[in-house]
């Protein structure tokens, strides 16, 4: 299966087995809005928790909150969003398709960066083992061309949206030869700044109304309350405040599913420290995050990270973790240096002093922040395509499995009586009963077992218990791995702590 192949399967497979439905379908969906059933509900909860224990469970000085999605206008002009939170948008005036001029040329120096790749494996092929890429990379002129030129593309990009010279952006899409991906058309409009932040009307009269913001991300909630959290919790710098929750963009080009969409949501961590020492808790922070990704097992080779080139208005360091997605590389976590730039503009704005009083060196301060702050959804996503696959089986069949990570499965255990008679069924709901208060458990007693086994590894529950015969005679059962297909006798009373052994959301947060 190629990766487009992999992708369209993705979605398709994430509607089938009730993981990700269009939002409101039945009157066509809307575009970059959807909705998580029964199964995408269970495995998003799971990626949250992963996140939450990870973050504050596991971390003596980092506390949660959960403030509310809409907050006091001021808020985003204080933030910088009214004024900058915006992307360079350009029309094609042929096929009248909408584009981010960014995103037009950040996939063309993708597309330049994958030649080269190319390249180096059939460069490794010819050489064999003493193939040296950094070298090849640094030499071959054909590779060193494509590389420079991506870099080039890249800087100069950043260079003219740091000076909003949209001309030049719309010039670099010129000059590059970039045509519509629909059309093939190069008639372009020029690059404009598009807003992306929703605005409604809170108030019931239309005078008395204000424009008010859907926050476009959860970190300013953090940053409002500040002070709140530290004086009452008498949290001492460093420290951290997480919280998880919807954000919503209007972007402009919404597309590849449920990586970029309109009404997503956050797990954002602001760590608050004291100035000067942001750069050694920016990099505690890219590890600590990496390393939480990688223990997931979706393969080391599948993240890397970007520093960035261009930083936005409130950064003085930032990287992305970006994710190998079946269309590539793209962020899937960014980790942000933002300096004292949001506590000092909340200050501002409101009047209010936002700063501490550090004991230990006897100063009051505005502390700096170190941001982490992943989209749950595309989370959701990394974790589904990497675990969909097709299997061949040695009796030429094929199974459609789930490898989604053991602990992080919308259902770990399937109880399953092999007939639906002789007492079974109500074995088999005992056994039910004495696992579900520690775990998501489903009882299933239609269709042959075989079947049964088949649907559960297309949502990727780990574990199987057949209740059979045997089982009334010596009270064990067959435990069967998802991953393995092998099955294991076992006590009845053996169960939950096997159980618990192969699907602990412990077995990822050990330290
Ligand atoms: N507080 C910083 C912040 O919001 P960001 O890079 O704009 O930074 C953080 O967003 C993360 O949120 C991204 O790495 C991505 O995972 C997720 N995200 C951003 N926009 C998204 C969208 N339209 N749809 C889904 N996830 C999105």
């Amino acid at each position: 299966m190629n990766q487009d192949e992999l992708f369209k399967k993705v979605i398709s497979h994430a509607k089938e087995y009730g993981f990700i439905f269009q939002s409101s379908e039945i009157y066509d969906g809307m575009q970059a809005i959807y909705d998580y059933g029964q199964n995408g509900v269970e495995l998003k909860k799971n990626i949250r928790d992963y996140w939450w224990k990870a973050m504050v469970q596991m971390h003596e000085n980092i506390v949660g909150l959960d403030s509310a999605i809409f907050m006091h206008p001021t808020t985003w002009k204080a933030s910088g969003h009214v004024d900058a939170f915006n992307d360079p948008m350009i029309d094609n005036k042929d096929s009248k398709k909408r584009y981010r001029a960014d995103v037009l040329l950040e996939d063309y120096a993708e597309k330049l960066r994958q030649k080269a790749n190319k390249e180096c494996v059939k460069a490794a092929k010819r050489f064999g083992e003493s193939f040296d890429e950094a070298m090849f990379r640094e030499t071959n002129p054909r590779v060193k061309g494509y590389l420079d030129e991506a870099q080039e593309t890249m800087t100069r990009m950043a260079k003219s949206l740091e000076a909003e010279d949209l001309e030049d952006v719309k010039a670099l899409i010129e000059e590059k030869g970039i045509a519509c991906p629909v059309s093939g058309s190069k008639n372009w409009t020029e690059v404009r700044q598009f807003n992306l932040m929703f605005g409604t009307q809170m108030g019931s009269t239309a005078d008395g109304a204000s424009t008010v913001y859907l926050r476009p991300e959860t970190a300013q909630g953090i940053f409002v309350n500040f002070l709140n959290v530290q004086k009452t919790g008498r949290m001492k710098i460093p420290f951290g405040i997480a919280q998880t929750g919807k954000a919503f963009r209007n972007e402009i080009v919404a597309r590849q599913f449920i990586f970029r969409m309109r009404e997503f949501e956050q797990m954002e961590m602001q760590f608050f420290v004291r100035p000067g020492e942001e750069m050694k808790w920016y990099d505690y922070w890219k590890e600590a995050r990496i390393n939480w990704h990688q223990t997931l097992g979706l393969g080391k080779e599948n993240y890397r990270f970007n520093d960035h080139d261009k930083l936005a208005h409130y950064a003085n360091a930032a990287a992305d973790i970006e994710f190998n997605f079946p269309f590539g590389f793209k962020e899937l976590e960014g980790i942000h240096s933002r300096t004292d730039f949001d506590l000092k503009a909340h200050e501002e704005h409101s009047g209010k002093k936002l700063q501490y009083f550090d004991p230990e060196i006897n100063e009051n301060y505005t502390p700096y922040v170190v941001e982490t702050s992943i989209g749950l959804d595309r989370m959701f996503l990394a974790v589904l395509s990497s675990a969909l696959r097709e299997e061949k089986l040695e009796d030429g069949s094929t199974r459609t499995l789930l490898k989604i990570p053991m602990p992080l499965a919308p259902v770990k255990v399937a109880v399953l009586p092999l007939l639906k008679k002789d007492g079974l069924p109500e074995i088999a709901r005992e056994v039910l009963s004495s696992l579900q208060l520690d775990h998501n458990c489903q009882y299933d007693e239609k269709d042959a077992i075989g079947k049964r086994y088949r649907r559960h590894d297309a949502i990727g529950t780990p574990l199987c218990i057949t209740v059979d015969h045997q089982t009334k005679e010596d009270q064990t059962v067959t435990l069967r791995n998802r991953d393995t297909m092998q099955q294991e006798r076992i006590s009845i009373s053996d169960l939950a702590n096997r159980v618990e052994e192969l699907v602990s959301i412990k077995n990822l947060l050990k330290p």
